[in-house]
């Protein structure tokens, strides 16, 4: 499998890919919400982005409730899909006076001139369904059933993963000050991605989404501007599978 990253501005290379040669855009801007440097939205990335995936494809975009209000006008040509919360297991306390913000969220968009029916996905399931005691309560005594409730027990087994998915933010062993953990970017790229289809990051940061991609056996597209990340990101994608370090760049 191979990863290429591209060291630029996301709306200048974007234009350089060809047309409809993704299968999943998996991408974590920049939310415009922190005094990061790099944390400005940029504007006019889901239109450039839009061309480049197939018609089939679809498009993971983590967000706050308040980013994808602030640029809903720059997600026309897009059809919503399903959002998806990140629950972590701590939280970032830009407010004192509202409740402890504890997620992140992860929007699904398609291409407006695509049928749902046709999008990749592949629903994903969990082994964590519990066993546990069912109560059945019998028919009254006056219907002519005396006895007692019944107790019985049904196995757990896989089931549909949820749309609240928790998981541990990077947070004390990141690299990179947004680094998302590959629990909550593993099931949205097997959900969206076929097996050896081709995952596009247009703001690749420290190449989270390209070392998913890599233990999954999807090829990968990162863009990043900041060339101390992108070299972060190739770092960490030669660490994680040294086999493959240096595959194509
Ligand atoms: C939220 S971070 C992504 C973090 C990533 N998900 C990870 O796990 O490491 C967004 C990234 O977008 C990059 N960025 C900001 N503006 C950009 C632009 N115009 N083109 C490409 N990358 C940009 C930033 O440098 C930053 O690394």
């Amino acid at each position: 499998m191979t990863v290429q990253i591209i060291v630029g501005d996301a709306r200048e290379q974007l234009t350089k890919l060809p047309d409809s040669s993704v299968d999943l855009v998996l991408t974590d801007p920049p939310y415009g919400e922190t005094s990061l440097a790099w944390d400005r939205w940029v504007v006019g990335w889901p239109s450039l982005v839009r061309r480049v995936l197939k018609p089939t494809g679809s498009m993971w975009v983590f967000g706050s409730a308040r980013m994808f209000l602030a640029a809903a006008a720059e997600f026309g040509g897009w059809r919503f899909a399903q959002d998806v919360v990140w629950e972590k297991h701590n939280g970032s306390g830009f407010h004192a006076d509202r409740f402890k913000r504890v997620h992140e969220n992860a929007y699904q968009f398609y291409r407006d001139d695509a049928a749902w029916a046709d999008v990749y996905k592949d629903p994903q399931y969990t082994p964590d369904a519990v066993a546990r005691a069912v109560r059945r309560k019998r028919r009254p005594v006056h219907m002519g059933h005396a006895g007692q409730s019944v107790y019985r027990s049904e196995d757990g087994g896989p089931r549909l993963m949820r749309s609240v998915i928790w998981a541990r933010s990077e947070h004390g062993r990141a690299e990179h000050p947004t680094q998302k953990p590959l629990a909550i970017i593993e099931p949205l790229l097997l959900y969206a991605c076929p097996p050896g289809g081709v995952v596009l990051d247009p703001f690749g940061g420290s190449g989270t989404t390209a070392i998913a991609a890599q233990r999954h056996s999807r090829d990968a597209i990162l863009i990043e501007l900041n060339s101390e990340y992108a070299a972060m990101a190739r770092r960490r994608i030669d660490g994680d599978a040294p086999l493959f370090a240096g595959a194509a760049e």
